[in-house]
C-alpha cells in the first residue's frame, strides 16, 4: 500500500515540503508497510486544463507536458491515499495546486480512477488566519468530485485537514499546533486507507 504526497508549492525545499514530510513520518509512524513518496509539482510542467474534451475519449491528456506521466503514479492500485500539501495564495491553493487538479479530470472521465483513494489536504499561510480553512476545503472540494473519501482533522487540534503558519522569520517548526495537525492527516490517512484496504 502506498501514501503519496504532492506538494504544490512552486517553492521547492520551503515550508509546505516541510510540512509534507512531517506529515508523511506520521504514516510511517502509524505503519510501517506503507511506502511513501513525494510528487513535486514545481519539479514538472504542468499546465492548466484546456477544456479540449481529448481526454473524454481517452485516459490521456493532449497537452505534451509532464502531466501524462503522472497518471500511472496517480491511478496505481497501490496507492490507498492521496495527501495534497499547498501553500495559501491570496485565501486559497495556488495556481499550481489548481492547474494540476484540473488536469486529474482525465482520470475521473476514464473509470473514475480515484474513487475511493484516501484523500488529506494540508494547507501552509504565512499567517494564523490566512485562508488555510478555506484552502483545505476547495481542495477537498476536487477530491469530492473523484469519488475520494476525504479525512477530516482527527482530533481537536482541527477539523478540516492540516492547517499550518509559516511565519518567515520563525518557520513552521514554531507552529506545534500546526504541526501536529499535519502529523494528524498523516495518521487519519493511513487509518483510513488501511481500514478501506482491509474490508475489500
Ligand atoms: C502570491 C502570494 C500570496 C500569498 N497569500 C497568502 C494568504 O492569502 N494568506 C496567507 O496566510 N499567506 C499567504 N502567502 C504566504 C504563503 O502562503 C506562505 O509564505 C507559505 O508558507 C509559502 O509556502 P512555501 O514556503 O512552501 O512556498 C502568500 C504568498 C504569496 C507568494
Amino acid at each position: 500500500m502506498k501514501i503519496i504526497g504532492i506538494n504544490c508549492s512552486p517553492r521547492k525545499g520551503q515550508t509546505t515540503q516541510k510540512s509534507l514530510e512531517v506529515c508523511l513520518k506520521a504514516v510511517h509512524n502509524e505503519s510501517g508497510d506503507i511506502e511513501t513518496d513525494i510528487i513535486e509539482i514545481a519539479d514538472l510542467d504542468v499546465r492548466g486544463c484546456l477544456g479540449c474534451g481529448y481526454c473524454k475519449k481517452q485516459l490521456k491528456c493532449k497537452q505534451e507536458d509532464d502531466f501524462n506521466s503522472l497518471i500511472p503514479v496517480l491511478s496505481d492500485e497501490e496507492v490507498a491515499g492521496i495527501i495534497i500539501a499547498t501553500p495559501v495564495y491570496l485565501g486559497t491553493m495556488t495556481s499550481q495546486c489548481k492547474a494540476f487538479l484540473d488536469r486529474t479530470i482525465v482520470l475521473a472521465r476514464n473509470g473514475s480512477l480515484l474513487r475511493n483513494k484516501v484523500g488529506g489536504v494540508l494547507a501552509v499561510g504565512g499567517v494564523r488566519n490566512g485562508g488555510q480553512e478555506l484552502t483545505i476545503q476547495v481542495v477537498q472540494a476536487a477530491m469530492f468530485c473523484h469519488d475520494m473519501v476525504c479525512v477530516g482533522g482527527g482530533t481537536k487540534a482541527a477539523h478540516f485537514g492540516a492547517a499550518l503558519v509559516s511565519n518567515e522569520q520563525k518557520g513552521i517548526e514554531c507552529d506545534e499546533i500546526g504541526i501536529e495537525t499535519a502529523r494528524d492527516i498523516g495518521r487519519r490517512v493511513t487509518g483510513l486507507a488501511m481500514l478501506l484496504n482491509h474490508s475489500q
